[in-house]
């Protein structure tokens, strides 16, 4: 077969954290609700060559920080906290592919466990041939963030804002959608802080200013919150693909994205 021909667009890679489709509040808490509605969004838009990843919520992260898994290995003990911890978020994944392949979209689950390899948390080894093959086939690959085995931690968590960015800039993708559960990036936690200001635009010096001043990760979640996030888009905006964060938990938001429409949000771009 060909390879990746000038023919196709480039894609889109779509990640949707794991506070939009999970309930934080709840250990293994789904938004079912969310989810179809995200799915009929993804539907309606119909993109050409769209990547998805979407996070772990309340699904990977407690279990992960239970069993430190991110920290590496350690102990014994931790052995089955990692295999719960993927297995949980096999669970979230198949939910998630229900409602993509049950409103007909061809996507096709990749187990980012399976595939990729890293090394001190960074992916230092992906097999990406599968992936690449059902993209020129015309399927929507569907990753998440994983436990993942480490060539010298043992094994650690990989986020899926890592992963978005790393196959943005391997398959050097139109643009990355973010989508969360706030309108955009802000200056302090709208969540909290009444007075927090959102960014609608930001060149890659602006972001790099203001990265210290990103909140931090919370009780519940082990890849670090916005300025981690912030941190692993960083090597896709200075690739010169530009970032845009959504809120996807307000309908309609992801869909116009996907559309290149005007939307509320932060976009990120190298200049
Ligand atoms: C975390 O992935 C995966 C696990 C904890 C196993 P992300 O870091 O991408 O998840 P969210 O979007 O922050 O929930």
């Amino acid at each position: 077969m060909r390879g990746l021909g000038l023919s196709q667009p480039r894609p889109a890679v779509l990640k949707i954290g794991g506070s939009v489709i999970t309930d934080k509040t709840k250990e293994l808490g789904v938004r079912m609700d969310a989810i179809s509605r995200l799915a009929d969004e993804i539907r309606d838009a119909n993109p050409k060559n769209l990547i998805i990843v979407h996070g772990g919520g309340s699904f990977g992260h407690p279990i992960a920080q239970k069993h430190a898994i991110k920290d590496g290995f350690k102990e014994e003990s931790q052995i089955i906290g990692f295999a719960e911890t993927h297995h949980v978020m096999t669970v979230l994944n198949g939910l998630f592919m229900d409602a993509l392949i049950w409103r007909g979209l061809p996507a096709v689950s990749i187990t980012p466990s399976s595939c990729i390899m890293t090394k001190n948390g960074r992916i230092m080894c992906f097999e990406d041939s599968p992936l690449k093959q059902l993209m020129k086939m015309g399927f929507i690959p569907v990753l998440y963030g994983d436990a993942v085995f480490d060539t010298e931690l043992g094994f650690t968590i990989l986020s899926g804002d890592q992963i978005a960015s790393f196959l943005a800039v391997r398959f050097n993708a139109e643009n990355i959608l973010i989508g969360v559960d706030v309108d955009g990036l802000y200056d302090a936690d709208p969540k909290t802080d009444d007075n927090a200001k959102m960014f609608e635009h930001l060149t890659l010096e602006e972001l790099r200013k203001i990265q210290g001043r990103l909140g931090g990760s919370n009780a519940c979640d082990v890849t670090g919150g916005m300025a981690n996030k912030v941190a692993e888009l960083i090597p896709a905006v200075e690739h010169g693909i530009p970032v845009l964060i959504v809120n996807a938990s307000k309908p309609g938001y992801v869909y116009k994205a996907l559309k290149g429409e005007k939307v509320k949000g932060t976009l990120i771009e190298k200049e």
